[in-house]
This record gives structure tokens, C-alpha cells and sequence, in this order.
């Protein structure tokens, strides 16, 4: 690896905070009867002390400031803690970075419970090896202590980084001669963090991920969501897209049949009502060539830049309805849709399970059915026999989720059963 030691300021930095300190910065200045300063100059609260932004760029005496922090924290430690979000591609680095069993660490000036906090939420907690923040007690840090705190020791500054958005970050690792890379996505001034000093500067988290891991990012994770028609895939789905970007991820989302053009097009010819004398080998075809395409273009280049795809059905769909739905034989299906799971196949897969009954009444709330929605029951049971084997044969991969609950609860599955392959 390029250094042996990554730390990394949080405000700006590992996470988007802004929105919850801006309005918490605004409530203690109303609180107190004073001005509230237009956005520009709340966004200089985020990175410095809080009591240093309070005094030089709201003019408060040193009491005053201590009252404007008790206040700021009322509103801040139950709500805007929350009004953030990890950068998007920040929680892959730190878990690249941690694999490769480097040490990674957060040195920032937020108070240490709201570091902990905030990174057991969105669940980058388990890929640093130390937290140091502020004790509740002091309102202001030397940049310099939190790092060398957060540095194991005998580390060689040489051979560790400080990542930063503001000069404090950058001045403080070259005074300690670490080598300082500046994040400009975050709060930086233009120029900011070349004038303090940054070794390198980057201007997006994806370049500055190329550059730490020397262009050895790692795979993404392949995530397909699978059940019968009417099982509730699409609420789940977008659920789960807001839930990993909340911490980090990037993600695509995508479906089958479908997710890229030529896939869509052959969507339309599959599930049209005007296909319906099609054969069963031609379906089955259909759905391999579609898929095909679509991994090709969509998913295997997305995993290549280390996001996450979520994939609406993936090959068990075809097991389940063709295979067993149309009887065609696993053997049959395995084989035509090779040249597509040659190159990827899911790493996780959650099926949805609901009973029969319940799913055609969701299916007869929502839109016209199509040509498969449209098939008799025992294709049904035979789909769901289908699906049964599939998670039988492979309990590693395939988790599967008790689809008959609420949203909430079914929700809480989907998301610890992903939570445990981050
Ligand atoms: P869609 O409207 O996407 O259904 P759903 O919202 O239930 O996923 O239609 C996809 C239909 O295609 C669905 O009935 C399942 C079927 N299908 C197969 O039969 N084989 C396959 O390989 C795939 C991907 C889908």
C-alpha cells in the first residue's frame, strides 16, 4: 500500500454534514438573539472548532461562545447529527483501505461521542481502527494532538496521510511531517489547500480513491432481490438504494428484463401481451440474450468501479419460471445463460417470499398485468418450487425474507442480511 497509517478528517471529508451544522449554528445565534450570517459563512463552521467559528466569524466573546455551543448542541446531538450523509464512494475507500490492512483512523474536532455516533449509524465504524475526536469537555483541538493520537505508534510520518478539507487538516500533517492530501469536494476556499501546502489535492472522492489505493480498487457487490410477481421487490429496492447511499456507497440500480437499451427493447417483446404465442424456448432465449447484454453493459462495468449493483431478478428468475414455471429444465436455462454468469454472478440474494394469495391481491391493486402476471396458478406453485430449490441448494447466497410483513420489518431483514456482506 502507498502509506501504512490513513487518517481522515470527518466534516468535509468522510462525511457530508453541512445541512445539520448550518441549521444548528443558526438556531443557537437566534437562540441568543443574534444575527444569523448568510450560508457562506455558516458553511465556515464546518472542519474548525466550534467555539473558534463562533468568536471569529460571529464576533461572540469567549462566554458567549460557550453559551452559543451548549445551545448549537441541543438542536445538534438529536437531530442534526442526522441531517448528513457519508460522501458517495467514501465508504468503499475505507473499506479498501482497511482490507489491505492498513491502519485507518478519524482524527476530527468533532466531539468524540458524535464521531462514534455517527459512524455506527452509517455502519463505517467496523473499517476504522480509531476514532479521536474532542473529549465533551474542551471546545477546541489542536489538529496536531488528534492526529498523533490517532496515529498507532511508531509510525514513520513518512508512511502515514492525513486526508483533509480545510488547512487546519493540511498545516497540521506537514508540521508533523506526514504527507497531506487535500479533499476540495469538501468546504475548502478555492485554493485553500494547494496555498496551505497539500501534497496533492483532488477535486472529486473517486480520483482521490484511484490515487490512495494506486488504482487497485476493489470489486463491487453484486446484490439481485428475487421473488414472485406481487412480492414487493421495487419497494425494497428503492429503500435499500436511499439506505446504502445514506453510508457511502455508490450504487446502480437496475433490472431484468432490461437495464440497458438492446435489454429494454427485448423487455417490450417479452412481457408484450402481444407475444402471446410465443414458444417457451424463445422466452427463455429472450431472457438470456437480454441479460447478456445487460451485463455486459451495465453491471460487470459498474462491480469493475466498485459500486453496488442492485439488480431487480437476476438468473434465479429464469431458474424459477423457465426452467421450472415453463418446465424447460435446469440444465437447459444453466446453459444458454453461460455466456452472461460467466462473467458475474451475485454475490447475495434476497427472495422475497410471499404466499400465493397475498401476492395476486398486491398484483391486483397495481398496474395491467403483463403476459407472464397473466399465467395460471400451477405455473405459480411451480415458479415458487423453483425458487424453493434454488434456496435449498444455495442458503450462502440466496437469504431469504419473509415477504408478508410489513414494510418496516421486512425492510429490517433486507438490510442486516446486506449489513453483513458490506
Ligand atoms: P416485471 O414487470 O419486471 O415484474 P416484477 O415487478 O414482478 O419483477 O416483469 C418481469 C417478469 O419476467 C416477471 O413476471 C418475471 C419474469 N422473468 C422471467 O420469467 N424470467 C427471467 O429471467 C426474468 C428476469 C424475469
Amino acid at each position: 500500500m502507498k502509506f501504512d497509517a490513513y487518517l481522515f478528517d470527518f466534516d468535509g471529508t468522510v462525511a457530508e454534514t453541512g445541512e445539520g451544522i448550518r441549521k444548528s449554528a443558526a438556531y443557537a445565534l437566534e437562540r441568543m438573539g443574534r444575527p444569523v450570517p448568510e450560508k457562506a459563512v455558516l458553511d465556515r463552521f464546518i472542519g474548525p472548532p466550534l467555539h473558534d467559528s463562533f468568536m471569529n466569524l460571529c464576533g461572540l466573546s469567549d462566554d458567549e461562545a460557550d453559551r452559543a455551543i451548549a445551545l448549537y448542541r441541543e438542536r445538534y446531538v438529536d437531530i442534526g447529527l442526522y441531517e448528513s450523509y457519508i460522501y458517495p464512494g467514501v465508504a468503499a475507500l475505507l473499506k479498501a483501505l482497511h482490507q489491505s490492512g492498513a491502519h485507518v483512523a478519524v482524527a476530527s474536532a468533532k466531539p468524540q461521542f458524535m464521531l462514534e455516533r455517527l459512524a455506527a449509524h452509517y455502519g463505517i465504524d467496523r473499517y476504522l481502527d480509531v476514532i479521536v475526536g474532542i473529549g465533551a469537555e474542551r471546545h477546541s483541538a489542536d489538529k496536531r494532538d488528534l492526529i498523533l493520537r490517532a496515529l498507532p505508534a511508531g509510525t514513520a510520518p513518512e508512511r502515514a496521510c492525513m486526508v483533509g478539507d480545510r488547512c487546519f487538516d493540511i498545516e497540521a500533517a506537514k508540521a508533523l511531517g506526514l504527507c497531506a492530501v487535500g479533499a476540495d469536494y469538501g468546504y475548502s476556499l478555492p485554493g485553500e489547500l494547494a496555498g496551505a501546502g497539500a501534497d496533492v489535492v483532488f477535486d472529486d472522492v473517486a480520483a482521490m480513491r484511484e490515487w490512495l489505493l494506486e488504482g487497485k480498487a476493489p470489486r463491487g457487490l453484486f446484490i439481485s432481490l428475487e421473488g414472485s410477481d406481487g412480492c414487493g421487490k421495487s419497494t425494497q429496492i428503492a429503500l435499500l438504494k436511499e439506505w446504502l447511499e445514506k453510508r457511502g456507497y455508490e450504487t446502480v440500480l437496475t433490472r431484468e428484463p432490461g437495464g440497458c437499451p438492446i435489454s429494454e427493447r427485448i423487455r417490450e417483446v417479452i412481457l408484450s401481451l402481444d407475444s402471446k404465442g410465443m414458444s417457451d424456448e424463445c422466452e427463455a432465449l429472450l431472457y438470456a440474450a437480454s441479460r447478456v447484454e445487460h451485463v455486459r453493459e451495465v453491471i460487470e462495468p459498474a462491480l469493475k468501479c466498485g459500486k453496488i449493483v442492485i439488480c431487480d431478478r437476476f438468473l434465479d428468475s429464469s431458474i424459477a419460471y423457465q426452467a421450472y414455471g415453463r418446465e424447460l429444465g435446469e440444465g437447459f436455462i444453466r446453459q444458454i445463460n453461460e455466456p452472461a454468469v460467466r462473467r458475474v454472478f451475485p454475490d447475495l440474494t434476497l427472495l422475497l417470499e410471499l404466499n400465493r394469495s397475498d401476492a395476486r391481491r398486491r398484483l391486483a391493486k397495481g398496474a395491467p398485468l403483463d403476459r407472464l402476471e397473466i399465467e395460471k396458478e400451477d405455473f405459480f406453485s411451480r415458479v415458487q418450487a423453483g425458487y424453493e430449490a434454488l434456496a435449498e441448494a444455495e442458503p450462502e447466497r440466496i437469504v431469504r425474507v419473509d415477504a408478508g410483513r410489513p414494510i418496516e420489518a421486512v425492510f429490517e431483514s433486507v438490510s442486516a442480511a446486506v449489513e453483513a456482506r458490506l
